[in-house]
């Protein structure tokens, strides 16, 4: 008999649903909420309202495109954290509820092990492709940014991590001192396409082991334009694609220079990407790059599955779903990561 898992994500800015039928994809249904874009930023009152307005709409539709009713629905796996606690909150409640009242189990999922365990939904067709343990994992977020050793389904260390902002933050800051509105990740890598990378060079971190910094990086950026702009007050406008193309380099190296030397360290050789910066194209571009290069097999995921999704959740329901791991109705939720964040 399938299980059929019902995913609830709603730790930061998206409101979403997920079913699957064991590993495969039923429906995979996001909300994005539009109100921060103005202020530069998430703003978690905004974001908890939004995600009140927005998940029984969203869970209807993940329903109705599934194909199947609420009925047949084996467990209810919701976003325990890290996030904000008030997004957090809704998701919670709402899934306490509903499992309650089905009668189902309620199982409760860590954001970032999601993110990672996202590599493992399938289409169910013959060409689905999904890593085996072990493997490490860059899992690069606007929150984390951290190299994790994946050891089996629930079983993950952290073998490296930011000690300040993570890549997406670095991103999202840089989109910021050129002006452009948040989330700005994206924006700079659609008009770093246009750019020459090697216009303009950031002086990279030098940080020991298999962390990362960078609000170095940051830092000299803003200066670096705060110079230029003495002389040329139009100097991000005329230099827009070139600065995005530059500072995503920069980035991007940072993060591969750690990924390669914690493949050396581990002699693992599968290697995965995951959060809302592995949809980064150059990034994407480096890891095809090294696995054309011989260094290991590489696990890109689908755009749909990169930034926040309730697929990701849904996938480790499933699994913890197999081993009876069920939450209780007390459950409450964490802003800050218990599981693998330790
Ligand atoms: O995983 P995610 O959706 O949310 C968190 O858990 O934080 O990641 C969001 C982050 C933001 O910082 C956003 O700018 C970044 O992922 N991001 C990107 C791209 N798409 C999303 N950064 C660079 N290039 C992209 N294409
Ligand atoms: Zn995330």
């Amino acid at each position: 008999m399938p299980k059929y898992i019902l995913g609830i994500e709603s730790s930061c800015d998206d409101t979403s649903a997920a079913i699957l039928e064991d590993t495969r994809i039923l429906s995979n249904v996001i909300a994005n909420q539009q109100v921060h874009a103005a202020f530069g930023g998430v703003v978690p009152e905004l974001a908890s309202r939004a995600h009140q307005q927005n998940i029984i709409p969203v869970i209807q539709d993940a329903l109705l495109k599934s194909g199947i009713s609420k009925n047949e629905l084996s467990a209810v796996a919701f976003t325990r954290g890290p996030g904000l606690l008030g997004s957090l909150l809704v998701g919670t409640s709402f899934a306490k509820s509903f499992a309650w009242a089905l009668n189902i189990p309620l199982i409760e999922v860590d954001h970032m092990q999601a993110h990672i365990l996202a590599h493992f939904i399938t289409k169910g067709k013959a060409d689905d492709r999904v890593p085996s343990f072990p493997f490490l994992c860059l899992t690069v977020s606007g929150g984390h940014t951290q190299i994790v050793r994946v050891d089996d389904y629930f079983s993950m260390t952290i073998i490296g991590k930011t000690i300040d902002d993570a890549a997406g933050e670095a991103f999202d800051k840089a989109a910021k001192i050129m002006g452009l509105p948040y989330p700005g990740g994206p924006l700079i890598d659609k008009l770093g396409k246009e750019g020459d990378s090697g216009k303009f060079a950031f002086s990279k971190p030098n940080i020991p082991g298999l962390d990362y910094s960078f609000s170095g990086l940051k830092t000299s950026f803003l200066y670096f334009l705060r110079d230029k702009l003495k002389t040329d007050s139009d100097f991000i406008e005329k230099n827009k694609a070139d600065l995005s193309a530059s500072i995503q380099k920069a980035i991007i190296e940072t993060l591969m220079d750690k990924l390669m030397k914690a493949v050396k360290q581990t002699d693992i050789f599968q290697v995965a990407i995951a959060g809302g910066v592995s949809a980064n194209s150059a990034l994407r571009g480096a890891i095809l790059q090294r696995e054309k290069e011989g260094y290991f097999e590489a696990f890109i995921p689908e755009f749909q599955y990169t930034t926040d999704n309730a697929a990701m959740i849904a996938i480790a329901g499933y699994y913890k779903y197999l081993t009876g791991s069920f939450a209780d109705y007390s459950v409450v939720p964490y802003s800050r990561g218990i599981s693998i964040n330790l």
